[in-house]
C-alpha cells in the first residue's frame, strides 16, 4: 500500500500517511516489522520496477526501504476481541482492507466484527473484503463496483 501511494499519489508526500497494518500471528507480525524478503518471495509478482524503486538489496535479500517502512505500523492483535483493538474513534480509517481473514470466522463473529469495522472507518471511508466475502450485515453497507473489483462504503444511519 505503501509503495502504491507513492508511484500514484505523489501530491501526498507531505502528508503524516498511516498505514496500520495487524495480525493475530506474532511471526507474521515479526516478519513484517523486518520488511526483508527471500529473492524467491520477492518474484511473487511485485513489478520489477517497485523492487528497484523500494527495496535496498544485500546478498540474497531485500528489505524495504525507510521511505516506506516509516509509514507503516505493524501489531499483533485480534480482530475476535471485543471491542475491537483500533481506538480511533475521533481519527478513523479513509481505507479498511479486511481481505480473507473473515474465511476463518463464524458469521456469529463475522458480525460484530463488520459492525466494529464500520465504527472506526470515516463516513466517506472504503472497504475492500476478499473477492469471495461479502459484508454479514449488508444494511450497513453499499456495495460499489469499480475497475472490476467490489468495494463497500459504509451506510451512515438515518
Ligand atoms: C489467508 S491470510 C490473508 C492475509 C492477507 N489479508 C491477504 O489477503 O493476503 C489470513 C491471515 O489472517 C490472520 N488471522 C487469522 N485469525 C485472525 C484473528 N482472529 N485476528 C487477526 N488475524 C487473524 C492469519 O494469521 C493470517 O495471517
Amino acid at each position: 500500500m505503501g509503495m502504491l501511494l507513492l508511484e500514484h499519489f505523489p501530491l501526498l508526500a507531505g502528508w503524516n500517511i498511516r498505514i496500520e497494518g495487524t495480525d493475530i500471528c506474532a511471526e507474521v507480525v515479526e516478519k513484517s516489522q523486518a520488511g526483508c524478503y527471500h529473492r524467491i518471495e520477492m518474484n511473487r509478482g511485485l513489478p520489477a520496477r517497485f523492487i528497484v524503486r523500494y527495496f535496498d538489496h544485500l546478498g540474497e535479500n531485500w528489505t524495504v526501504k525507510p521511505e516506506v517502512r516509516k509509514m507503516c505500523n505493524f501489531r499483533q492483535a485480534n480482530l475476535c476481541s471485543s471491542p475491537l483493538p483500533f481506538n480511533r474513534t475521533d481519527d478513523r480509517f479513509d481505507v479498511i482492507f479486511l481481505r480473507n481473514v473473515m474465511l476463518y470466522f463464524s458469521q456469529e463473529t463475522r458480525r460484530p466484527l463488520l459492525a466494529g469495522i464500520h465504527k472506526v472507518l470515516a463516513p466517506d471511508g472504503i472497504l475492500f473484503l476478499g473477492s469471495s466475502e461479502q459484508p454479514a450485515d449488508p444494511s450497513i453497507w453499499t456495495p460499489v463496483l469499480a475497475g472490476g473489483t467490489c468495494h463497500f462504503r459504509p451506510r451512515q444511519p438515518n
